[in-house]
């Protein structure tokens, strides 16, 4: 079993990869099963994950990410997005999942729909998308978390026009919004930022302890 904190100490946002080395399909299988079983809110799982292989797109992409090198060197992006339609036609599609699943009548989720319901009842859909969000950057942690346990570097970014990119994938019209784009691949010799003293606070700034 590896170290966690040796491990989390290796992780760092990547700058320079090297563009020759390709992350394993096994690996990305594991990467991809991790966001699958992130977890969320109710279950809801608010989201997609869009897996960019292809150069064109990726050179595309990172036009509109401030010429980031990491989008077209890394062996893969991935862009997590939100669903912007948190509504209850999404509860009921949910249900209807979750009792197939589990082999249960859908009326005995009423109270669960019940509950869901009334928590998104009067909310505003920017603050309905927020909450999304949060769903999404918990997949985020684990992802990179997990990327770190594979000996996979990663480089996740909010630095490019996300309007720009919905509309270069057409996500507006599929109900998502990109939110992160997370740059996976191995990092190159030459990246200094590898050797970067880690900037994080002392335990007495970032932990408070009621005994
Ligand atoms: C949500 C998020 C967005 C980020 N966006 C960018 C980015 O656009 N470009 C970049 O080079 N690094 C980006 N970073 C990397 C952070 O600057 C980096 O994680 C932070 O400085 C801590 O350093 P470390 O991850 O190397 O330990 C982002 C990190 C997070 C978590």
């Amino acid at each position: 079993m590896k170290n966690i904190t040796e491990v989390l100490n290796w992780r760092y946002a990547t700058k320079q990869f090297d563009s020759n080395k390709k992350i394993s399909k096994e690996n990305l299988d594991t990467l991809l099963e991790v966001l699958r079983l992130s977890p969320s809110s109710y279950g809801l799982q608010p989201w997609k994950f869009i897996v960019v292989n292809n150069i064109e797109m990726k050179s595309k992409i990172r036009e509109i990410a401030y010429d980031q090198s990491q989008i077209t060197d890394s062996s893969q992006i991935i862009i997590f997005a939100n669903k912007k339609n948190i509504d209850s036609n999404l509860v009921d599609e949910y249900l209807q999942f979750t009792a197939k699943e589990k082999n249960i009548s859908i009326e005995k989720l009423e109270g669960f729909k019940g509950m869901i319901n009334g928590s998104f009842a009067g909310r505003s859909s920017e603050s309905l998308i927020n909450w999304a969000t949060c769903q999404l950057y918990l997949a985020l942690g684990n992802f990179l978390t997990s990327c770190a346990i594979l000996d996979i570097d990663a480089c996740p970014m909010e630095g490019f026009d996300r309007n720009k990119l919905d509309e270069l994938l057409g996500l507006s019209s599929m109900n998502l919004e990109s939110k992160v784009i997370v740059a996976i691949g191995y990092r190159s010799e030459d990246d200094k930022s590898a050797l970067s003293k880690k900037i994080r606070f002392a335990k007495e700034d970032v932990f408070i302890e009621l005994n």
